[in-house]
């Protein structure tokens, strides 16, 4: 779930700036807090900066009927108090994993995040372990003038039941920093997926 809202963020920055250099803009992940309702779900985030890429895993103990994701993004730029760009989306799981599995575009990002792992396919979510490991962005060059974007990302999930009874069951925040940084280990644009590696 997580992955979707790392892309939706990834998306935005993209429209926001164009390419230029071989610079790229990428985060760095100050302070990850994750919490889960344990009788019912456990989950973790690890990430690596240097060798960019995210680690997700999350136990499911107890079959989930439903799942609503709420998120909140803001991202601020510290020179220019006038300068935020913030997203506050509730989305339902289950629509979103129907639609990835009808649609194309769906098709294709659901397959893109899949070679990660083992992912959640379907509702209702069967008890089991699921998980992306080595995750990272297609990414693409970046200028080189841009100021530094603080981002802050607040993440929760909550379970309806089939009377449609809401519960917590993740709640996290995730705070950082977009720095435009030289790196030489570029992970491929989206367009250079195709046709397939390996
Ligand atoms: C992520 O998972 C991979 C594969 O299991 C592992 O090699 C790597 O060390 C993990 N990264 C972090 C930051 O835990
Ligand atoms: C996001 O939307 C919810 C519900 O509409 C609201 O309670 C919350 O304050 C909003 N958060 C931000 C940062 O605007």
């Amino acid at each position: 779930m997580l992955f979707y809202i790392v892309l939706v963020v990834q998306i935005l920055l993209a429209l926001c700036h164009g390419s230029l250099a071989e610079k790229m803009m990428r985060p760095k992940f100050k302070d990850i807090k994750v919490w889960s309702e344990e009788k019912m779900v456990s989950h973790k985030i690890a990430y690596d900066n240097s060798d960019p890429h995210l680690n997700f895993s999350m136990e499911v103990h107890q079959e989930l009927q439903d799942v609503d994701i709420h998120f909140d993004v803001r991202i601020t730029n510290k020179q220019d108090p006038y300068y935020t760009s913030s997203l506050n989306t509730t989305l339902n799981i289950c629509r979103i994993l129907n639609f990835a599995n009808k649609s194309p575009v769906g098709r294709f990002v659901h397959g893109f995040i899949r070679e990660f792992g083992n992912i959640v396919e379907s509702c209702p979510i069967a008890k089991g372990s699921y998980y992306i490991n080595k995750f990272w962005w297609p990414e693409d060059p970046t200028t080189a003038i841009l100021p530094d974007l603080e981002f802050e990302i607040h993440f929760n999930a909550q379970h309806l039941d089939a009377s449609k009874k809401r519960t917590l069951i993740m709640n996290d925040q995730i705070d950082g920093v977009f720095t435009v940084q030289d790196v030489n280990n570029l992970k491929p644009g989206i367009f250079a997926m195709l046709p397939k590696r390996r």
